[in-house]
């Protein structure tokens, strides 16, 4: 079993990175997870899910409304830099940040390291480790674009939040395990979260 890093940001899709950690939860890997304040205050919106307050409520709330007490999820906040994955001793396959915020994007990008995001994704790069980003924005400015452009060129593997439609969706869910299938696929995460093209 894997150790993967999640971390949630605050552009809109919150749930990609909610469905993500269930799955992941589920096969019995480990996961470190970490949600901006922005990603808590949608999540909360979007998905109903109040995974705000001490680190202990946080980790305790999520297992609660994940119905999975016995997995194996250590949660840290945002503001938490001497967390273990921001060090690159951590042992941690790969991390993604789902969905990913232009604002998150741009510190990563420029090596900011202003929070337990932007400094655990400046260590998957350091350590060359794979890195995905999953934004979400609409339109997109020449801004963002670059910033996407920087990452792609040191590595990082960019996987928009995209849904395709020859999978033939019929519930949003379909549109959620399409994306957070992609993003396993990457991670080279064996899954059957959406019909290929051509398969049956
Ligand atoms: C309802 C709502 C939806 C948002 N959706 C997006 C989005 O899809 N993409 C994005 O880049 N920013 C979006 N934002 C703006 C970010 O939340 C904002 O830039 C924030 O500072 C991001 O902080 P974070 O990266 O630390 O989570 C949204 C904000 C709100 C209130």
């Amino acid at each position: 079993m894997g150790t993967y890093t999640i971390a949630i940001t605050g552009a809109s899709g919150s749930i990609y990175g909610v469905r993500l950690l269930e799955y992941l939860l589920k096969k019995g890997h480990k996961v470190y997870l970490t949600i901006t304040k922005e990603g808590s205050f949608i999540m909360k919106e979007e998905v109903g899910y109040d995974w705000r307050g001490s680190e202990e409520d946080v980790e305790k709330k999520i297992k609660e409304d994940l119905n999975m007490h016995g997995a194996s999820l250590s949660f840290f906040d945002e503001e938490n830099l001497s967390a273990p994955i921001s060090s690159g001793s951590a042992k941690v396959e790969a991390m993604v940040v789902i969905p990913c915020s232009m604002k998150t994007l741009s510190g990563i990008a420029h090596g900011y390291a202003n929070n337990l995001v932007e400094r655990a994704a400046d260590v998957m790069i350091k350590e060359d480790r794979p890195l995905i980003l999953v934004p979400r924005e609409t339109p997109l400015n020449s801004i963002h674009l670059r910033n996407m452009l920087t990452l792609s060129e040191i590595g990082a593997k960019i996987i928009p939040a995209m849904p395709a439609f020859y999978s033939h969706p019929e519930k949003i869910s379909d549109l959620i395990d399409f994306m957070v299938g992609k993003v396993l696929d990457s991670l080279r995460i064996e899954n059957s979260l959406f019909r290929r093209w051509k398969e049956k």
